[in-house]
């Protein structure tokens, strides 16, 4: 697995909540808890939960904070921490009502594989709620946030101390599809998609694991029984 994410977060663990607060202009618990609403009660994922900075918004759900670096979940509040990577998630199938994950998928080494671990440990009809960060729809909308983030975030990055991280940041908006491409095919059914934050550079994602199919009774076949 590739150590970059540890690279980069475990260097920025400890003014990562600040720098997301400034970057965002105070609005990534407003966007992240836009997201939770879909998400359902009883036992939930937080998949790259970092520092934990959604616990204030998760309600009364049970927890499980999952991120590979150490050094960001060491300064979470959320008390069950599991040190680990979304491609391989260690629980057993089936064993949680719903997964979270907030501004983490471009990060993830791989996202077919970590979709496939999602789906394995949701149970069946539970919903993974994705919150990410990407380039706006629109032609000209999409080049001049991109210039905006080419200026903003390595100035942001030099004065936080961190420039390569945060040119990493600016870089990684370009990586992957819009999510109504990026989440159109794969063992989950995308359900909804939504934009938030200047530009709409900001989405929210819904996706659902199928229900358990029921097996036809009495050995006939459910196509033809009725007629
Ligand atoms: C931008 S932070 C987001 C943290 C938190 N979800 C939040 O809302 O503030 C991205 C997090 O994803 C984690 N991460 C990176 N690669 C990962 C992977 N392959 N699997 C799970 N988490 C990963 C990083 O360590 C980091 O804590």
């Amino acid at each position: 697995m590739s150590d970059r994410p540890r690279e980069v977060f475990s260097r920025i663990a400890g003014r990562y909540d600040f720098l997301n607060r400034v970057l965002s202009f105070g609005q990534e618990q407003k966007w992240r808890a836009r997201g939770i609403v879909h998400l359902p009660v009883g036992r939930v994922l937080d998949l790259g939960s970092g520092t934990g900075a959604a616990a204030a918004v998760f309600g009364d759900r049970e927890i499980v904070a999952l991120d590979p670096v150490s050094e960001m979940l060491a300064l979470s509040p959320i008390p069950g921490r599991v040190v680990a990577y979304g491609e391989s998630l260690p629980f057993d199938g089936d064993s949680f009502d719903g997964v979270f994950s907030a501004y983490v998928f471009r990060n993830l080494v791989s996202i077919p594989e970590t979709l496939d671990e999602v789906s394995r440990v949701l149970r069946p009809g539970g919903a993974l709620v994705v919150v990410g960060l990407g380039r706006p729809r629109g032609a000209v909308a999409r080049f001049l946030h991109r210039i905006g983030s080419a200026v903003f975030l390595p100035i942001a990055g030099l004065l936080a101390g961190s420039p390569g991280e945060y040119w990493y940041l600016h870089r990684s908006l370009d990586k992957l599809p819009p999510p109504e491409e990026m989440f159109a095919s794969g063992p989950l059914a995308l359900e909804l998609v939504w934009r938030m934050g200047p530009l709409g550079f900001v989405y929210g994602a819904v996706l659902r694991k199928a229900m358990e199919s029921v097996p036809p009774q009495g050995g006939r076949d459910p196509v033809r029984s009725g007629g």
